[in-house]
């Protein structure tokens, strides 16, 4: 009897580790935070466990000489100083291990870059007032975000190769972007040439030519093989997810076929990192990070 039982314990991990190995390997989930005043503040959204990146969205407007025009929805108003308070639930986040980046554009606003000194200048106005030459007076008060995201959504691709160059060249920090997912990217293309890219998140919504669409996977697979092998990073590729089927006009994936059909069909084709989810809103009405944080 003693025989036995000193048999087992050994066994007993072994069935222990086995299952940490897939979660030690799984991906991340990065989400988009700050364009719904309904969906929680910045600290729940890192308090859920949920997100290994949270990207603070968006500045709608810059470049042109514009004076940066930071927009949280109904969170707060920038303009009135209304969100320095943001800095506690950032150093919540970075407390917990989650990078917490601002992204620059959006769907709608009023940005691009007119000369490689317009881009330089953007690039200072980031590092004083959200990176690391941040003195406290930045629109998000005193926290240092751990990078940029690039969601260049209008067409316009001049100068962010050199925006990229420039952010670089002022100290460490992540940069990482969200192409759609027909390649080359309109807006992006030539700042992925860049090589100053960390992890990159590309958009299989709203782009019915190349995301996952009735079961079948074939078009969102092709994508995804032709921008990993065309753009070299220096960490990982995410699918770009909405988190609900509201969260867009197409390319929503029942939590099932993503596990169980899409992952397993690209984590094997190169620097899979994880998913991105638009948009912490979403998240919370379908609670998708949730279902699928096990198996990503
Ligand atoms: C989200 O889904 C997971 C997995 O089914 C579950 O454990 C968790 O309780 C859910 N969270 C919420 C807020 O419903």
């Amino acid at each position: 009897m003693a025989a036995a039982n000193l048999k087992w314990p050994p066994v007993l991990a072994l069935l222990l580790v086995a299952p940490m190995v897939g979660i030690a390997s799984a991906g991340n989930i990065a989400v988009y935070w700050g364009q719904n005043g309904n969906e929680g503040t910045l600290a729940d959204a890192c308090n859920s466990g949920n997100y290994a990146y949270v990207l603070i969205s968006f500045l709608t407007t810059f470049g042109n000489g514009q004076t940066p025009v930071l927009n949280l929805a109904g969170h707060c108003n920038p303009s009135s100083g209304g969100c320095t308070g943001l800095s506690s639930d950032i150093q919540t986040c970075q407390s917990l291990g989650i990078k917490v980046l601002l992204s620059l554009g959006g769907a709608g606003g009023n940005y691009g870059l007119s000369s490689t000194d317009d881009a330089n200048s953007v690039a200072d106005y980031l590092w004083t007032n959200y990176l690391g030459g941040n003195t406290g007076s930045g629109p998000l008060g005193a926290a240092v975000l751990d990078g940029i995201d690039f969601d260049i959504e209008n067409g316009q691709s001049a100068h962010y190769d050199d925006l990229a160059n420039a952010l670089k060249a002022k100290g460490s920090m992540l940069l990482t972007a969200a192409p759609q997912c027909p390649y080359p990217d309109a807006s992006l293309g030539p700042a992925l040439q860049t090589g100053q890219f960390d992890n990159v998140w590309i958009q299989f919504y709203n782009n019915p030519g190349c995301e996952y669409a009735n079961g079948d996977d074939s078009n969102l697979v092709s994508a995804w093989s032709t921008w990993t092998s065309s753009v070299n990073i220096a960490g990982s590729f995410y699918l770009g997810l909405p988190a609900s089927t509201a969260a867009a006009g197409s390319g929503y994936i029942q939590p099932s076929d993503l596990t169980g059909t899409v992952i397993p069909a690209i984590q094997g084709i190169g620097k899979y990192g994880g998913i991105m989810l638009w948009s912490r809103f979403y998240d919370v009405q379908n609670n998708y990070s949730g279902q699928v944080k096990c198996c990503v």
